[in-house]
């Protein structure tokens, strides 16, 4: 029986999740999609480095090309981040028929409708489930749950870090240094932390959701950013003695052909399911014409949680390759259409 043979771009919190994933739940997996599935290579910067997960030295290189050209891999998991040398990675797979899966929100709220349109040239799919809100599958649930549906807001608590140090600063009174320092210790920060603290993490992951939900061409240009770095601690204690949480929120509407999109640190009102989301937890509410008010709430970042949607997009992935339907839904979520936004 032929394995499906996966190159895995990366072994830091994500990729350590992804390996301890696919190999503990193999028997699951197999049941599922009826191959085993092999971490044929794994690709690191440094593979002297120590790490807490035992990988045979064998499968390291630190050599992307060779895992990108290597013939017999059909998947490449992508988990190492950046954006354009990424892109070049990429791009280079799809043109050799390879299958992608990234967690990777920069790449895909920048270059999201090009790797798309590679993709469905090559017939290969492109899933990017892990890209927002880690273990919540907002992205299946956009995409395909609310189909049928004409979704009119969005809002969410889309980045893990912020709400963990909003978290702390509200309920111990906490540093925000501090706060944050915790936040990179536990593998939930990027690995410049200034996109998750000035909001732009948040943003990318609007976009994301906001072209998925709006079925439209929205860009990162489009959106007003502000992150929390400039939020004190006086701000948020104060905002609690008068009943409010601060929360850093994404808000997408549309109006008719009117988009906005935007992330700013908000005063949530106890009363409302946001402002109850704490730590690392993220939460996505979902407002469509005939659905109504839904939310959905879970981990947003982390190894293993992170790592189970990156694993279900694998699992989707071969299933595709099962029933040779790999590539069919690759640009769906795209339009050409480019809404306007307040600015226009
Ligand atoms: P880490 O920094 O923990 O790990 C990155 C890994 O990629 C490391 O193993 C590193 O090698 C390797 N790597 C980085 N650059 C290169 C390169 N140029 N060539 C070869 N290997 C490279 O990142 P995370 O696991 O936290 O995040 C990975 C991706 O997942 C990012 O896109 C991130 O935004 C996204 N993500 C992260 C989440 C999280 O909770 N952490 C949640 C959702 C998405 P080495 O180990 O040798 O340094
Ligand atoms: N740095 C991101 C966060 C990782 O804190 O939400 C998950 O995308």
């Amino acid at each position: 029986m032929k394995s499906i043979k996966v190159g895995l771009l990366g072994l830091g919190t994500v990729g350590t999740g992804v390996v301890r994933i696919v190999e503990n739940h193999q028997e699951d997996l197999f049941g599922q999609v009826g191959s085993p599935i092999v971490i044929e290579k794994i690709v690191v910067q440094d593979r002297s480095k120590a790490r807490n997960i035992a990988v045979d030295g064998d499968r390291m290189t630190e050599d992307v090309w060779e895992v990108i050209n290597h013939p017999d891999i059909d998947v490449i998991v992508e988990v190492m981040g950046g954006v354009e040398t990424t892109k070049t990675y990429i791009l280079a797979a799809l043109e050799q028929g390879k299958h992608i899966v990234t967690a990777n929100k920069d790449l895909m709220a920048l270059h999201g409708t090009e790797i798309l349109e590679k993709a469905k040239e090559k017939g290969c799919d492109v899933l990017y489930e892990a890209s927002v809100a880690g273990g919540i599958p907002i992205i299946r649930t956009l995409s395909e749950g609310f189909s049928s549906d004409r979704i009119t807001k969005i809002m969410g608590i889309v980045n893990g870090t912020t709400n963990y140090i909003l978290t702390k600063m509200s309920q111990e009174g906490a540093a925000y240094e501090d706060v944050l320092k915790e936040a990179q210790a536990l593998g939930y920060a990027e690995a410049d932390p200034t996109s998750d603290v000035e909001g732009l993490d948040a943003a990318r992951k609007m976009t994301i959701l906001a072209t998925l939900g709006f079925h439209a061409n929205v860009s990162l240009d489009d959106l007003a950013v502000k992150g929390i770095s400039q939020v004190t601690k006086e701000e948020i204690l104060y905002g609690k003695r008068l009943g409010y949480e601060v929360k850093l929120l994404g808000i997408a509407e549309r109006q008719d052909d009117l988009i906005s999109v935007s992330v700013q640190p908000t005063m949530v009102k106890k009363s409302h399911p946001l402002a109850s989301v704490n730590g690392v937890f993220n939460a996505v509410y979902v407002y469509g014409e005939a659905v109504g008010e839904t939310m959905f709430y879970g981990p947003g970042a982390g190894e293993l949680p992170t790592a189970t949607s990156v694993v279900a997009d694998l699992v989707a992935v071969v299933k595709n390759m099962k029933l040779g339907v790999n590539g069919q839904r690759a640009q769906a979520p795209y339009k050409e259409k480019k809404l306007k936004t307040d600015e226009q």
